[in-house]
């Protein structure tokens, strides 16, 4: 019998692409990556991977036929599904909800149906905007047991997509996990994204932008870690459970930017403080102990300004990666700060 397969919704994007390179360099599974290319996803970021193991079907997970026929040849029994595809970034989905709505609502309706008729596992990837957000006057923590008030359309349309995963487990038998997880970083993070937004503006000569005050918090995570903690519990993990998975590392947007500022050799005071955005969460903060001493993860990324100098050196060394979305980003950001 050969090795099991995946089939990996949006992995050509920035966290898919990086659990794509994961399983290939810690598992022998064959992976295929079901990906619509929207312009957060990226062949190239699939480019060096040995094309015997990775292979890509350009598609909507959301059309039904597709999601269908993909799942159908896998072998239940050995094989699975891991579903990162979705439109992710806060800021687009305040302009446009819709493609929201259809890629992450009925995107995973699409393939929760297919893995109902094919008994296929699933584990379906998403995050700690779904509770919503913390107070900046407390050490509460999200946990698994936290209420889902999603706050965005984008953290709604994510909520939206867990309540039907949950439902579709209890309801049909399905066998899924959910991992929620908190802010990623690293390399192949598309432009628009806080980190790597400031990254390029410095490399272009432009002073970091911060929302606001600068005083919301996020709790930081490296994207590797982000995929040692899927493949795990799409091994480990217990059918019908929800896993956090964060890092401990809060950070307040002032203070990240000031370290990408002193990474860059620039002073701290450096930063345009703009216009906030509406309904702007204030501070996301999560508690991963259950995925930690249930399934022995832990993050390896642990000095956060070493994780970002990694970073600033990537986005250095890779400037035609990102280079074609940097003005067409900036156009945008642009027209919400008038
Ligand atoms: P991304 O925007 O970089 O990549 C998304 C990928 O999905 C792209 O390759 C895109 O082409 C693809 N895609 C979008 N709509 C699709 C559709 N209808 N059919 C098929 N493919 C489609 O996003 P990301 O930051 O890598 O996030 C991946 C997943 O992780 C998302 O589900 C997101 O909600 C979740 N998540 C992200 C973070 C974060 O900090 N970025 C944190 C927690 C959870
Ligand atoms: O918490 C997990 C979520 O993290 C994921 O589900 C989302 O897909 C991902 O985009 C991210 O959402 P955020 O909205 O927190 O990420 P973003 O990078 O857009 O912004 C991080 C913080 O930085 C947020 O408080 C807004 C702020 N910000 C962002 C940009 C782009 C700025 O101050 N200036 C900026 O230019």
């Amino acid at each position: 019998m050969g090795a099991a397969q995946l089939i990996v919704t949006g992995g050509a994007g920035f966290i898919g692409s990086n659990f794509v390179r994961h399983v290939v360099t810690h598992t022998d599974y064959s992976v295929t990556v079901l990906d619509k290319l929207t312009y957060a996803g990226c062949e190239e970021n699939l480019a060096d991977l040995p094309e015997h193991r990775v292979r890509l079907v350009v598609g909507d997970v959301a059309d039904r036929e597709v999601t269908r026929t993909l799942v159908g040849s896998l072998d239940p029994e050995r094989d699975a599904v891991v579903h990162f595809a979705a439109e992710s970034h806060n800021d687009n989905a305040l302009a446009d909800p819709s493609v929201f709505v259809h890629s992450n609502i009925v995107g995973t309706f699409a393939l929760l149906e297919a893995v109902r008729e094919y008994g296929v596992r699933l584990h379906h990837v998403s995050t700690d905007e779904v509770y919503g957000d913390l107070a900046l006057d407390t050490e509460e923590r999200f946990t698994e047991g936290s209420a889902y008030r999603p706050s965005s359309p984008y953290s709604a349309s994510k909520a939206s997509s867990d309540l039907l995963v949950g439902a579709w487990v209890r309801s049909f038998g399905v066998r899924a996990t959910i991992s929620t997880c908190s802010n990623n970083y690293g390399p192949r993070q598309h432009v628009e994204k806080f980190i790597p937004r400031q990254i390029t503006n410095l490399i272009d000569g432009v002073r970091p932008r911060v929302f606001g005050d600068g005083a919301h918090v996020r709790d930081w995570i490296h994207v590797d870690d982000h995929s040692s903690a899927v493949l795990a519990i799409l091994e480990r993990g217990r059918i019908g459970e929800t896993y956090l998975v964060g890092a401990g590392c809060e950070r307040s947007n002032r203070e990240v930017a000031e370290i990408i500022l002193e990474v860059c050799g620039r002073e701290a005071g450096e930063i345009d403080f703009v216009a906030d955005r509406p309904g702007h969460d204030v501070r996301y903060a999560l508690d991963a102990r259950k995925l930690e001493q249930e399934l022995g993860w832990r993050p390896r990324h642990r000095d956060f300004t070493a994780g970002i100098r990694e970073t600033v050196r990537w986005y250095r060394d890779n400037e035609q990666w990102w280079r074609a979305s940097k003005a067409a980003t900036e156009a945008t950001y642009a027209k919400n700060e008038q």
